[in-house]
C-alpha cells in the first residue's frame, strides 16, 4: 500500500492487509452515524479554531480546514457527498473528503482528539437539539389535551379504579391529568440537560492531550456549559444516553395509557368517544369495522422503545472502561427512540383533534354503579356527626337495597331511604346528582369545575 493514497485505511501504514470484508460490510456506522455530519462539522471548526487561538496550528491550515468543512457541510446538505462504507464512519467520510479538498493539511485536524471524544460530542449536541424538538411536540400535544379539556369541563362521566366505576368526575379533570404527566416528561428532559451540557471534547482517546488545548473555549464555542471532569469516565459515560431514553421510555409509556384508554373508550362495549374517520382504518374483510389502528399503534411502541433503553442497558452492563466498539451501538438506539416518539407525539396530536366525547352515553355509564355512593356516606359524616366507619355501613346497606329493588340510588325514595337510616331528610336527595358529587370535590387538585378551570387558566398563562 502506498503511503498517501487516500483511499486507504487511516491505519494502512500498521494494519497490512485490508479488514474482512464481511465486517466492512456491517461493521460500518456509516448508514446511521451521517445524521450527525452537521455536528461533526461544528465540532470539528470549533476544535481547529481553539487549535489555532493556542497556537498549535496556524492561521493558514487553521482557514484551509475551515473552508474545507464547510464546503463539505455544503456537499452533504445538498446530497453531492458520497458516503463510502469503507470509511467506517461519519468521522472518517468527513476526513477523506477534506484530505481531497485541502490535500495534506487535513492531517492536521486530528491534533489532540479522537473519534472517541469527536463521536460522543457530536451526539450531545445532536441529543441537546433533539430534547428540545420533543419538548416542542410535547407543548403541541399539550395544548390539544387543553382545547379537549377547556371543551369539557361540564361533561361528566365515570371515573375508574380497577376498571370499575368509581365516582363521578369532569371528562375535562381527566384529561388535565395527562397534562400533569406531559409536563413531568417536559422537566425530565430538560433535566438531562445537565449532564448533556459537559463538553466532552479535548479528553482524546481516554487519557486527556499534552497540546496546551482549551477546553474552556471550545466548551462555549460549541454551547456546553462546562467540561467533563474525567477523561476515562468520558470516553466510557453513556449515562446521557440512559437518561434519555428512559426520559423517552416514560413518555411512550404515559402516551400507551392515554392510548389504551381511547381504546377502551371506544370500544363498542364502552362507547365513550368517538373517533373520525381520519384516525381509523378498515378491515379487509369486515365492511363495517373503523379500527383504532393508529391508537393500537401508539400502544404497541411503548413496547419497541422500552426494548431500546433495554439494549443500551445491556451493552453497557460490565463494559469495562473506557472505549469499545460495543458503543458504537447507542447512536442507532437513540435515533430510533427519538425517532419513534416524536412519530408517536405526532400522531397522538392528530387524535387528540380528531375525537369526541360521547356525553350521553358518559352520563349514562356514570349513572351505573352507584358512583355517589361515597358522597352519600360523607353527606352522613357532615350532616348527622356520624363516624365515616358507621357512615360507610349505612350507605352500603342502602347500596344493597338499591340493588335488590334494581333502582339507582336516585331513584330511591326518602321513605325507602329512612327505612334503613331514619335520620336521614329531604336534602339528601341532592348528593344523588352526578353534577353536584363532581362540583363538591373543592379539594385542592380535585374534580370541581371551578378547580379545572383555574387549572386550566394556569397552564394556559405559563406558555
Ligand atoms: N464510529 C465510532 C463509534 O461510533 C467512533 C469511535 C471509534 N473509536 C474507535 N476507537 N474505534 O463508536
Amino acid at each position: 500500500m502506498s503511503k498517501n493514497k487516500n483511499n486507504q485505511a487511516i491505519w494502512g501504514n500498521r494494519i497490512k492487509k485490508n479488514t474482512s470484508s464481511i465486517f466492512q460490510k456491517v461493521g460500518n456506522s456509516i448508514d446511521v452515524d451521517k445524521r450527525l455530519y452537521k455536528e461533526d462539522i461544528i465540532g470539528s471548526i470549533a476544535h481547529v479554531e481553539m487549535l489555532f487561538k493556542q497556537k498549535i496550528i496556524s492561521f493558514k491550515i487553521k482557514n484551509k480546514i475551515v473552508y474545507g468543512l464547510n464546503k463539505i457541510k455544503k456537499e452533504i446538505t445538498n446530497k453531492k457527498f458520497e458516503f463510502n462504507k469503507k470509511y467506517e464512519d461519519i468521522h472518517i467520510n468527513i476526513e477523506k473528503r477534506l484530505f481531497e479538498i485541502i490535500g495534506e493539511d487535513a492531517g492536521f485536524i486530528h491534533t489532540a482528539r479522537s473519534r472517541n471524544d469527536q463521536v460522543i460530542t457530536d451526539l450531545k449536541i445532536w441529543m441537546k437539539s433533539s430534547t428540545k424538538e420533543i419538548n416542542i411536540l410535547l407543548d403541541i400535544v399539550i395544548k390539544s389535551v387543553i382545547r379537549a379539556a377547556e371543551k369539557n369541563i361540564y361533561t361528566l362521566m365515570p371515573g375508574f379504579t380497577h376498571l370499575k366505576n368509581a365516582q363521578p368526575v369532569s371528562f375535562g379533570h381527566y384529561l388535565m391529568a395527562y397534562v400533569e404527566m406531559f409536563k413531568r416528561d417536559q422537566k425530565r428532559l430538560i433535566n438531562n440537560l445537565d449532564s448533556l451540557n459537559e463538553n466532552p471534547l479535548g479528553v482524546a482517546a481516554l487519557t486527556g492531550t499534552s497540546f496546551n488545548i482549551d477546553r474552556n473555549y471550545t466548551t462555549k464555542k460549541l454551547g456546553f456549559t462546562k467540561p467533563t471532569n474525567n477523561s476515562i469516565d468520558t470516553i466510557s459515560d453513556r449515562d446521557f444516553v440512559l437518561d434519555f431514553l428512559y426520559s423517552i421510555s416514560v413518555c411512550a409509556m404515559h402516551i400507551s395509557r392515554i392510548a389504551e384508554e381511547l381504546i377502551i373508550w371506544n370500544s363498542d362495549a364502552f362507547k365513550l368517544i368517538n373517533l373520525s374517520d381520519k384516525v381509523v382504518t378498515g378491515s379487509s374483510i369486515m365492511p363495517q369495522k373503523k379500527n383504532p389502528d393508529l391508537l393500537e399503534f401508539l400502544r404497541g411502541k411503548s413496547g419497541i422503545i422500552y426494548g431500546n433503553l433495554f439494549s443500551m442497558l445491556t451493552v453497557l452492563k460490565s463494559l469495562p472502561l473506557s472505549y469499545y466498539k460495543d458503543l458504537q451501538d447507542d447512536k442507532e438506539i437513540v435515533f430510533k427512540s427519538n425517532d419513534t416518539l416524536q412519530n408517536c407525539l405526532k400522531i397522538l396530536d392528530e387524535i387528540l383533534k380528531n375525537f369526541t366525547p360521547n356525553k350521553k352515553q358518559m352520563i349514562e355509564l356514570a349513572n351505573t354503579g352507584y358512583l355517589t355512593a361515597t358522597d352519600l356516606a360523607d353527606y352522613l359524616v357532615k350532616n348527622h356527626s356520624m363516624p365515616f366507619r358507621k357512615a360507610y355501613k349505612v350507605t352500603a346497606n342502602i347500596v344493597n337495597f338499591a340493588e335488590k329493588k334494581k333502582k339507582n340510588l336516585d331513584q330511591l325514595t326518602l321513605a325507602e331511604l329512612k327505612k334503613i337510616e331514619p335520620k336521614l331528610s329531604n336534602d339528601v336527595l341532592k348528593v344523588f346528582d352526578l353534577k353536584n358529587s363532581v362540583n363538591s370535590k373543592k379539594s385542592y387538585g380535585g374534580t370541581s369545575f371551578d378547580n379545572i378551570k383555574k387549572m386550566i387558566l394556569k397552564y394556559k398563562k405559563k406558555k
